[in-house]
């Protein structure tokens, strides 16, 4: 066997045994999902899948497999340690309704030992321990097969109890080698465990496969006192593979229910598997990211074991913004592009130190694309867009490095000495006059990090170049702000469906409301609305219908609600009690459930008084149809989930 098998290799083997076994081989979808704007980035390989998980028939079949790109951003800050990427490739493989446990566990191990040739005596693996309050059993099926699996290597593979990560810590290995774990830890959903999870969300055990790569890899401070235990954080265990058994979808009432069909959701980290093959867990190790360490050395005559932080940086963030333009995000301000630009400011501050030279930086981007350039073929043919986007923004960074400098205003902070020690706590002498010092605002740290990309320890390594310092408690109050609205804006997306009270976005929230009507009057009673997400740039819907709707169909529907425009009658707004609204025929309402005892009732009419739309709404809406400026234009219908269609439309 191949004993320096490189990650390209190691993802192609993953491709080539799941065809074998009957898988489809689907492409990756981008980085940036496409019909959600709930979520910034793909970041597990089922994301793209979920209608097909839920139900609806993929056109390729019942058996799914890929190699997918994922970003965290969560785990931008993170970078840095041996394991943590905020890129990476995640090797999925799905049954949709149709193999379980049995065919999954077995082909994943059999890949992992018989394929990339990694020792069974190294592998341990953990399956939920069952959850009385759902009434959610314990998962003895995947111990019975992992133990008969383990049997076939000679490993007698005993099962013991864990529970949570704490427990783990006191009971420790146990001589096991299948762990038991609760919810918290073997149960996987994209909201995480099941309390976390939204009405709607589907989920379920799983069983999760870690790599043991010898305790003098325990290196985290917490295991000096403490047993280890697979899955905790220790550095000794690394999580390759995760299949989650996804049969479960969350209910209103807190409850779970079965999905109408049983579905494997597995997950592989491509890097991990190969840290995995090399014997190391560090994956800047790997040679898919190797390649762009070699590059540095080479760049900046520094060796990679004596600047590991900066080294893993740059890697990580120059592949990620590759991939990122590869996919059509540039560096900019909002949303996506956000990331992209802090991936690169970061990284060129970083190539800073280590004496790379300005206009070089971009260069290291040519490493990533020859890695990946026969798998993601998308990176060579934008090549040079790509390397042009990344110059471009190192130059407007370093000249945003200057006029942000021009922005730091020096303030004075009273500073009180700590003088005195009591039980070991330093305190405050108030006897002491405070002294004054010279002080870069919070808000100034603030501005530069919204403002100018500067992350905060550029501005404190700046700060602390001039002989200033930064009121760095004073900044992590306004980002806890800061964040915290984001958060309520994230919610509020999730839940109400309306991104934002802005101008446009009431506008398409009236138009979606002529939009059911339409569509009732079209296709009859049976039209329900099941879900709705609005945007400043167009609406998407969900409603109740078991089939295609033809264009002609559609575009009745469209004049529909154009004639109501056109007509640019009122928008009126009626308090009624619920059961009296509940009672009257022509008012159409979703989740009756929803609402309070007094419910609101928006009322679209035309100017001869013909009504349009009766609906139950929480608003906001236009006051007058006229307002919503546009034609509306209806420029998809596609299958939502079983029994649901969805429609996106624009106002244009
Ligand atoms: N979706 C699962 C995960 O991300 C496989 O771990």
């Amino acid at each position: 066997m191949n004993q320096n098998m490189g990650g390209n290799e190691i993802r192609q083997k993953y491709l080539e045994f799941m065809r074998k076994n009957g898988h489809a081989i689907i492409p990756s979808s981008a980085l940036v999902p496409e019909n959600d704007p709930t979520t910034l980035f793909t970041s597990s390989g089922m994301q793209p899948l979920i209608p097909y998980l839920m139900g609806e028939a993929h056109p390729k079949g019942v058996r799914l497999a890929n190699s997918q790109k994922c970003f965290r951003a969560n785990d931008l800050e993170e970078v840095g340690d041996n394991r943590h990427t905020t890129f990476f490739e995640m090797l999925g493989n799905w049954s949709l309704g149709d193999y379980f446990k049995k065919e999954q566990l077995r082909w994943f191990f059999t890949y992992l030992v018989d394929e990339v040739g990694l020792d069974p005596n190294r592998i341990y693996v953990t399956v939920f321990a069952g959850d009385e309050k759902l009434g959610i059993p314990a998962d003895e099926e995947s111990v019975l097969l992992w133990q008969e699996l383990f049997r076939e290597k000679g490993i007698d593979a005993k099962a013991v109890h864990i529970g949570t990560e704490e427990r783990g810590y006191e009971v420790g290995m146990q001589g096991g080698r299948i762990f038991y774990y609760d919810a918290g830890k073997n149960w996987w959903s994209r909201s995480g465990k099941p309390e976390n999870m939204p009405t709607g969300e589907i989920g379920g055990p799983d069983s999760e496969v870690f790599y043991d790569f010898g305790p003098e890899y325990a290196t985290h401070p917490i295991f000096k006192d403490k047993a280890p235990h697979p899955n905790s954080d220790s550095g000794q265990f690394l999580e390759i593979g995760n299949s989650v058994f996804i049969e479960y979808i969350k209910q209103a009432d807190g409850s779970f229910t079965k999905l109408p069909q049983r579905n494997v959701d597995f997950g592989g980290g491509l890097e991990r598997i190969s840290a995995a093959k090399n014997g190391d867990p560090d994956v800047f190790k790997v040679d898919l990211l190797a390649n762009v360490v070699r590059q540095i050395e080479s760049l900046s005559g520094k060796k990679y074991d004596d600047n590991l932080v900066a080294f893993r940086v740059i890697t990580d963030h120059i592949r990620g913004a590759v991939f990122m333009i590869g996919d059509g995000v540039l560096p900019g301000n909002e949303q996506q592009g956000y990331f992209v630009r802090r991936l690169l400011r970061r990284a060129v501050r970083f190539a800073d130190d280590l004496n790379i030279k300005a206009g070089e930086f971009a260069n290291l981007a040519e490493g990533v694309i020859s890695t990946y350039q026969n798998h993601f073929v998308n990176l060579t043919e934008k090549r040079t867009e790509i390397i042009e986007a990344i110059a471009k923004e190192e130059e407007q960074f370093r000249k945003t490095l200057e006029s942000g400098m021009k922005q730091f205003s020096k303030i004075s902070l009273q500073i009180h000495l700590t003088s005195t020690e009591k039980d070991g706590k330093k305190v405050i002498d108030k006897s002491i006059p405070p002294i004054k010092i010279k002080a870069i605002s919070a808000q100034n740290a603030f501005d530069l990090y919204t403002t100018y990309g500067f992350p905060i320890e550029l501005t404190e390594e700046i700060a602390e170049e001039k002989g200033l310092v930064v009121d760095r408690k004073g900044f992590e109050t306004l980002m806890e702000e800061h964040r915290a609205k984001s958060r309520a804006g994230a919610e509020q997306k999730f839940k109400g469906g309306l991104a934002d009270h802005s101008e446009k976005v009431v506008q398409y929230h009236t138009a979606t409301h002529l939009l059911l009507a339409g569509l009732r009057k079209e296709l009859g009673e049976h039209v329900h609305q099941a879900g709705s997400n609005i945007t400043g740039e167009r609406l998407r819907f969900d409603f109740t219908h078991p089939d295609k709707v033809e264009r002609d169909v559609l575009d009745r529907v469209e004049a529909f609600v154009n004639s109501a425009i056109k007509t640019g009658g009122e928008v009126t707004i009626e308090m009624l009690p619920k059961d009296v609204a509940q009672e009257d025929q022509t008012i159409e309402a979703s989740f009756w459930d929803r609402y309070p005892d007094e419910v609101k009732v928006y009322t679209m009419k035309g100017n001869d008084g013909a009504t349009f739309s009766r609906e139950l709404c929480g608003g906001p809406h236009v006051k007058r149809l006229e307002e919503i400026k546009g034609v509306f234009k209806i420029v998809k219908e596609e299958s939502s989930s079983a029994g649901v269609r969805r429609i996106k439309g624009i106002i244009e």
